[in-house]
């Protein structure tokens, strides 16, 4: 039946003497902004750099209650007998996207975890906008999406191609494709498969010699245009980055020559910076330590996943099962997540080498912490803790420096931000143990590769030495 429109793509340039044609080619930067930090509007001035990260540790806890939960539950068909797709909650990073013609500015939540793209969305400013939902209160930058606002919204039919290579759809009386998109906790949100004209600012500095930013426009991308939204999402909509062909990357890779891959590099969380998300050849990890590992089918649906083959710390090597070899690569969960065999042996060997006293947190969420009174946090992480290498399919050693696996969560305390994987069947590389490296993914490839960098400088990125 209808196949979907031909996709279409073009370089808008908006300022006229840019001399930006290498950039063409060479892809582009969008900010990645964490939920927690000033550049986000969920930003609290009154929560230390200590409380937030013990605020997304208890995330991250809740967050793999609820996914173990799913993953334990059997996928069941939904009312409009489709089976719907089960992924993680992603809530950790932001990022902004401009929908239609003229452009809405919207701030939504960028998931590695998920394939769909979705905002809320009325028809006419008279009509009621989907409801905040619920759990999250109204913020000052909700924006609601109006279809009647822009030019160049159109709606993908419920025979297209799009519409089949959701999970969860069906069709209404006037053939338009509705799907049901549900999260790992339960919470979901229903509307109407549509296609928008969507551009993205480059990151300041990416072009040498550009009045203006210049813009990436993608014509007729598939997104979500979500009228019903039951859970707690904080923002105005999902951006999926998963490697569906309905992922933003997918999309993008699709009909440009950007391919499919996209890279980010996060600022540590103490640090008042921006991370980056890169897409084309920005996303090529090419640091001089850069390794890759390939990544491996997984039984979980749409996550990142990367097979751990041994652990090493100091001189022992700790062996993973390989029933238990699953990693799964997430931007969206803080803490990292290990078998619980593999947990007490780490745990022992970081044990044996650290001389401090050992305490329990405050909050009792994390296994391993140690009183630091007295000492910097530059002493205790610098010269008190040891590297943590990550041996992972084909051989690439991944290294985890302290700050990748210790946090300090108050004045005198440090914990290991490592926790056993409970009822998850699978291990989890969380985005403390990313912080100031640089992941990139490529999809073509089937790869991620892995690098040591200064995220606190990437965004944004210098000027293009092209
Ligand atoms: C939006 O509402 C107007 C007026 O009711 C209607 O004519 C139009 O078809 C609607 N647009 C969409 C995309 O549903
Ligand atoms: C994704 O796209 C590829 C290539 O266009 C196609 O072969 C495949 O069937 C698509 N998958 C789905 C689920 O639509
Ligand atoms: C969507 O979420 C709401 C609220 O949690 C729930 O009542 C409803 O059953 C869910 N719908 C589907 C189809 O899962
Ligand atoms: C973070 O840095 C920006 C400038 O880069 C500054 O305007 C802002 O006040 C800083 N915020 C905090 C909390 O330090
Ligand atoms: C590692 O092994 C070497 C040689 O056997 C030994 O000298 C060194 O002390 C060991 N290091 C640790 C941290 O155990
Ligand atoms: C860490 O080592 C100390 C002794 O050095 C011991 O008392 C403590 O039980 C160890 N903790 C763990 C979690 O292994």
């Amino acid at each position: 039946m209808a196949g979907q429109a031909l996709l279409l793509v073009a370089f808008v340039l908006t300022a006229q003497l840019c001399g930006c044609t290498a950039y063409v080619g060479g892809g582009f930067s969008v900010e990645f902004i964490h939920r927690d930090s000033p550049k986000s509007p969920l930003y609290d001035p009154k929560l230390t750099v200590h409380g937030r990260v013990l605020a997304a540790a208890q995330r991250s806890t809740a967050q793999a209650a609820a996914l173990a939960r799913s993953y334990t539950t059997i996928v069941s068909p939904s009312p409009e007998g489709a089976v719907s797709e089960i992924i993680s909650r992603p809530f950790e990073y932001l990022m902004y996207v401009n929908i239609g013609t003229p452009g809405t500015r919207t701030l939504a939540v960028a998931d590695t975890g998920s394939n769909l793209v979705w905002f809320r969305c009325v028809n006419g400013s008279s009509a009621d906008p989907p409801p905040p939902a619920s759990g999250s209160d109204a913020h000052p930058e909700d924006v609601v999406f109006d279809v009647s606002s822009s030019a160049t919204y159109g709606r993908v039919g419920c025979n297209s191609g799009a519409c089949h290579a959701l999970p969860a759809t069906s069709c209404d009386a006037s053939s338009n494709c509705n799907y049901l998109q549900t999260y790992g906790d339960g919470s979901n949100t229903t509307g109407i498969l549509s296609t928008e004209t969507f551009f993205f600012e480059d990151a300041p500095g990416g072009c040498v010699g550009c009045r203006d930013r210049p813009q990436l426009v993608v014509h007729e991308v598939n997104f979500g245009c979500s009228t019903s939204i039951n859970g707690p999402f904080p923002w105005n909509g999902v951006v999926g980055l998963a490697d569906g062909n309905m992922s933003l990357v997918s999309q993008i890779g699709a009909v440009t020559s950007l391919g499919r891959r996209f890279s980010y590099c996060l600022a540590p969380y103490n640090v008042n910076a921006s991370s980056a998300l890169n897409f084309g050849s920005r996303a090529d990890v090419t640091e001089v330590d850069a390794v890759s590992t390939v990544l491996v089918p997984s039984p979980f649906e749409s996550l990142y996943t990367v097979a751990l083959e041994s652990v090493e710390i100091s001189n022992s090597t700790f062996t993973v099962p390989p029933d238990q070899s699953h990693l799964v690569v997430d931007s969206g969960t803080s803490i990292t997540y290990l078998h619980e065999g593999l947990l007490d042996q780490v745990v022992e060997e970081v044990n044996r080498t650290i001389k401090l006293p050992q305490v329990s947190s405050t909050e009792r969420i994390l296994p391993l912490c140690y009183d630091a009174t007295g000492m910097t946090e530059e002493s205790i992480l610098e010269k008190m803790i040891p590297d943590v290498k990550l041996v992972m399919g084909g051989g690439a050693v991944v290294t985890l420096k302290a700050r990748n696996t210790f946090v300090q969560v108050d004045q005198v305390t440090v914990c290991m931000a490592v926790l056993p994987v409970g009822d998850l069947p699978f291990a989890i590389l969380g985005n403390v143990a990313q912080q100031n490296m640089h992941v990139g993914y490529d999809l073509d490839k089937r790869t991620i590769t892995f690098a040591t960098a200064d995220c606190t400088t990437t965004y944004p990125s210098p000027p293009a030495s092209l």
